[in-house]
This record gives structure tokens, sequence and C-alpha cells, in this order.
């Protein structure tokens, strides 16, 4: 048999095989939820219509305790380590679905994770996390009033007791067999991770105990020992393992990982309008070699960040099936095409830059910042 697939979540490798990735760790189709998202008096998002939410685990507990009226919560956490781009947004958009469904939703600001593993310095990680993060997903829309956002290094006793009870309730066997080599930051990153999405349940969070974690299919390892750790609390106090949502990640514009280390293979939401047009006008797509060739054979979608952007960020879904075919048929050419996606980004980036500014001064009147 192979061997399982190893994902290492502070790795570059992409995770392509999604249906392998299913497969091997019982990750459900995300199309198995649709009735009861429907019951919950949800409709299924456009990441979800499209594919780009593939996957779920225990989605359809979180949402059976939701018709019968029991408080349900979102976590999600962001390291602070670079600036925020159309990747973040995916899940932002997510997280502003949910909020608009009813949902308490938590955001954890992962400046812990940043500093101890990612090496950035204290102070910028503390600054990108407000400056950034928070407010750019309440320009965004995100609602701040109804959003609890925390640091890592600044949640209270009860989190940190979860977080150092953890630690005697997993191996360093098993933690190597789900993230290989291991260092004092990665343990401490991963019990830190595992404390987020559990400690919402907790009496002194609010007792969310139907919690989903939205995130890209690189974080499952975190997911597979927070459910392990919740198990294994039994005797102390009483865990629910977390349901959660995968989505597939955006892939950079030049084809490769979208990263902020790399500021071409994205689009930050504040690049100045010239920038972002000037990345996108480059991106790599999946036309043919001449015009010619194009008209006659047509493009291929499937292999397009151009696509991807129309697809993930700017399309609704009528124009998205016009592009698909339009492209597919050589009726439309690379140039026209990036046109159309830079007429609705400019639009949305205008919009998103006009409200970053008081967005800001509400990010950092909200968010309880550490003092070292
Ligand atoms: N590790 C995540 C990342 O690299 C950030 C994160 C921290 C997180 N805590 C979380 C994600 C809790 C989901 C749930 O982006
Ligand atoms: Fe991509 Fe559009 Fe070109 Fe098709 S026409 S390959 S979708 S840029």
């Amino acid at each position: 048999m192979a061997e399982e697939p190893r994902i290492d979540p502070w790795g570059t490798v992409e995770v392509k095989d999604y249906k392998r990735l299913m497969e091997v760790f019982g990750i459900k189709p995300i199309n198995t939820i649709l009735p009861l998202l429907e019951k919950a008096g949800m409709k299924p998002s456009a990441y979800m219509r499209r594919g780009i939410i593939f996957g779920h685990r225990d989605m359809d507990r979180v949402l059976e305790a939701k018709i019968r009226g029991e408080p349900v919560a979102v976590l999600t956490g962001f390291m602070p380590s670079g600036r925020f781009h159309f990747g973040h947004k995916l899940t932002v958009d997510q997280l502003i679905y949910y909020q608009n469904s009813g949902f308490k939703i938590f955001v954890a600001l992962a400046d812990a994770e940043a500093v101890i593993v990612r090496r950035i310095p204290r102070r910028e990680a503390i600054r990108i996390a407000v400056e950034e993060y928070v407010a750019n997903m309440i320009a965004l829309g995100l609602d701040p009033d109804k959003t609890e956002f925390y640091f890592q290094t600044n949640r209270g006793a009860p989190y940190y007791r979860l977080l150092q009870l953890f630690a005697g309730k997993v191996t360093a066997a098993e933690m190597e067999a789900i993230y290989g080599d291991l260092t004092p930051a990665k343990v401490m990153a991963a019990l830190t991770q595992a404390a987020d999405i559990l400690h919402v349940e907790l009496e002194e969070y609010g007792g969310y105990k139907h919690v989903v974690v939205p995130v890209g299919a690189d974080q499952d390892p975190h997911l597979r020992l927070t459910r392990d750790l919740a198990d294994r609390m039994g005797g102390i106090i009483s865990l629910e393992r977390p349901a959660s949502t995968y989505h597939k990640m955006q892939r950079g514009l030049d084809g490769v990982k979208m990263s902020s280390s790399r500021p071409d293979s994205t689009i930050f939401l504040t690049d100045p309008l010239n920038e972002a047009k000037r990345k996108l006008m480059k991106a790599l797509t999946g036309g043919r070699a001449t015009a010619e060739e194009q008209r006659r054979l047509g493009g291929v979608p499937e292999s397009c960040t151009v696509y991807d952007m129309h697809m993930y960020h700017l399309m609704g879904d009528e124009e998205l099936a016009k592009i698909y075919r339009d492209c597919r048929s050589g009726a439309m050419l690379c140039g026209e095409c990036k046109l159309l996606a830079w007429s609705k980004m400019k639009d949305l980036l205008e919009r998103h830059q006009q409200r970053l500014e008081e967005a800001r001064e509400v990010a950092w009147s909200i968010v309880d910042a550490p003092r070292f």
C-alpha cells in the first residue's frame, strides 16, 4: 500500500490531489451537507457551488444543532506573517457568510505561531495582525461588533490551561507521525492551535459546543490532532470534536503557491491600482501560444490563474459560465479576458481601499494588543 501522504502545514508544498486527501483522511464531499444546509435556512455559498470548498468533517452535526436552535460558532485563525491578499479573502468571505447566517465568529490572530515558527519580529507580528488582518477583514464586511478577535499570546487562563493539559495527552511519536520533524516551536504552535479551536467550548468563552473551522486543506493535520485531543480530555472536561470544512487554496498568479513573500504571486488588497493591474495583466493564463491557435483550439480555464480570480472573487454564476464557454470555444482571447477581470477587480479594490482607513482605526480600538 502507498504511504500516507503527509501534509506539512508549515511547508511550501501545495496539496494537489484533493480526492486522495479525502479518501485517506475521511473528509466527506461537501455536497453531502446541502440538504441540511437548506433545512438550516442557508443557501450553499458560491465557494461551495463551485467546488472550491470541497469537503468537510462533521459539518452535518453542526447544522443539525443549528436546526435544533442551539448556538453555533465558527473559529479560524490567521498567521500575521505578511500582507493581506486575495488568498486570505477566501476565508474571510466564508466568515461573513456564516456571520450572516447567525454563527458567532471567533478569529485567532496567530501571533505566537508567526513569531516562533515563522520568526517574524514580535512588534511586527502585532502590527500586521491589526493593520493588515483585522482591518482588511472589517473592510471586507466582517462585523466587528459580532466578531471576537484575539491574540494567541493574550487570551486568558482557561485557554492556557487547555494548552498545558493537551501537552500530556499526545506522544512525541504521534506528533511526528502527523508533522514530521518537530521543534519546540512547532509543538507549541500545534497545541496552541488546538487550544484556539477548542477553548470556545469552555464556559468562560461562551460554551460553544458546535464549532466549525473553515480552513485550507494544508491545515488538516492540525484538525486531526485537535480531534484526538478533544476525545482524550474526557475525565478532565468534556469537549466535542470540532467540525471543519476544506477549501482548495487559490493558486498564485504564477501558477505556484500564493505567498506574501513573493509579492507578484498574488494581489494584496492594499496594492495601488496600477500595481494590482500590472500583476493581473502578467498572470499565468491557460491561453495558447498565438491568437490564431487560441481561436482554433480555445483556452484552458482549468489551468488559468486569471480564471481562478474570476471564479474565486469576481464573477456571478452566469458571467462565470459565459467566460468558461468563451474561453473554451476560442471566442475570447486572454487580453480581453484579463481586462474583464480588471474592470471588476478595480471596483472591488477601490471600494475596499476607501473603507480601509476607517477600518484601521476600528481595528486598533477593538483588539486587545499584547504589551510585548
Ligand atoms: N496555522 C494557521 C495558519 O497558518 C493559523 C491558525 C492559528 C488557525 N490558529 C488557528 C487556523 C485555528 C484555523 C484555526 O494560517
Ligand atoms: Fe484564462 Fe481567460 Fe485566457 Fe481563458 S481566455 S485562458 S480564462 S485568461
